[in-house]
């Protein structure tokens, strides 16, 4: 139905910090994802579905028009390039700091840092503009691992609470950026569904207003 708005999310924290936003726009997921293994979930709402995709996969999901909305954290963002994608809101949810880190008191090895991530893109921009060659380390996870076992000298991650870098002996150290998730929308959805798109982001931006 040309008229149905997809709505790509991923599970964990920003299913549920979406959860009260939608619900102020009046949607309501009528399957949770935590417990169904369907990737579409229905909603209250005939014209409105929600898939749930990994949290690096959504502005690709969004960019080609497999969903016409989607919600994605802003570390996310800085490694997708997205000329495809409008950036409306700033849900200010899922909040948390882009961050190097390493091991306190050591001095690292002579020659080139070497800096594991999963943020490749970012990690690369932040050090060319402090004019520092380094070696990236792509990694997926588990960032923090890494300065343990002398894979790296540092480590680009997000930190909240700082928990998981305390608990590996870790110090953060410069900070990158403030990241939040946004709300993400294909171009052409835009254009084609413009009052359904329209109505929707504003209930978002009010609902946010009304959070913060
Ligand atoms: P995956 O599980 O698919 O590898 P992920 O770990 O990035 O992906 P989440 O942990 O759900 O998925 O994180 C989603 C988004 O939430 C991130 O892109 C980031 O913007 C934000 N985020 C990540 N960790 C935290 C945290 N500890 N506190 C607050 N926000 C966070
Ligand atoms: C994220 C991130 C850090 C941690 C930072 O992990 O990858 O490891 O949160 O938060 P903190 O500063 O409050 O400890 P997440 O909880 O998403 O687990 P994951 O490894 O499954 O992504
Ligand atoms: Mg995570």
């Amino acid at each position: 139905m040309s008229d149905t708005l997809t709505l790509a999310l991923s599970k964990g924290r920003i299913f549920k910090e979406t959860l009260p936003l939608l619900a102020a726009a009046g949607i309501v997921p009528v399957d949770d994802p935590e417990t169904s293994r369907k990737l579409i979930l229905d909603t209250n709402l005939p014209d409105v579905k929600l898939i749930i995709v990994r949290a690096s996969d959504v502005p690709t999901y969004v960019e080609y028009g497999g969903a016409d909305i989607g919600v994605a954290g802003k570390d996310v963002l800085m490694e997708h390039p997205h000329a495809e994608l409008y950036e409306p809101v700033d849900l200010k949810i899922a909040r948390c700091k882009l961050m190097t880190a390493g091991k306190p008191d050591v001095d690292p090895s002579s020659g080139r840092l070497r800096v594991a991530t999963k943020f490749v893109e970012s990690t690369r921009r932040f050090y060319a503009e402090k004019g520092e060659q380094v070696e990236i380390i792509k990694l997926y996870g588990s960032m923090e691992l890494a300065p343990l076992v002398g894979l790296a000298d540092r480590i680009v991650d997000v930190v909240d609470t700082g928990n998981t870098l305390r608990a590996n002996g870790l110090i953060p150290m410069e900070h990158i950026a403030d990241i939040s998730s946004r709300l993400v929308v294909n171009k052409a959805s835009m254009k084609m569904k413009h009052k359904r798109m329209q109505s929707f982001i504003e209930h978002i931006r009010d609902a946010v207003r009304e959070q913060n």
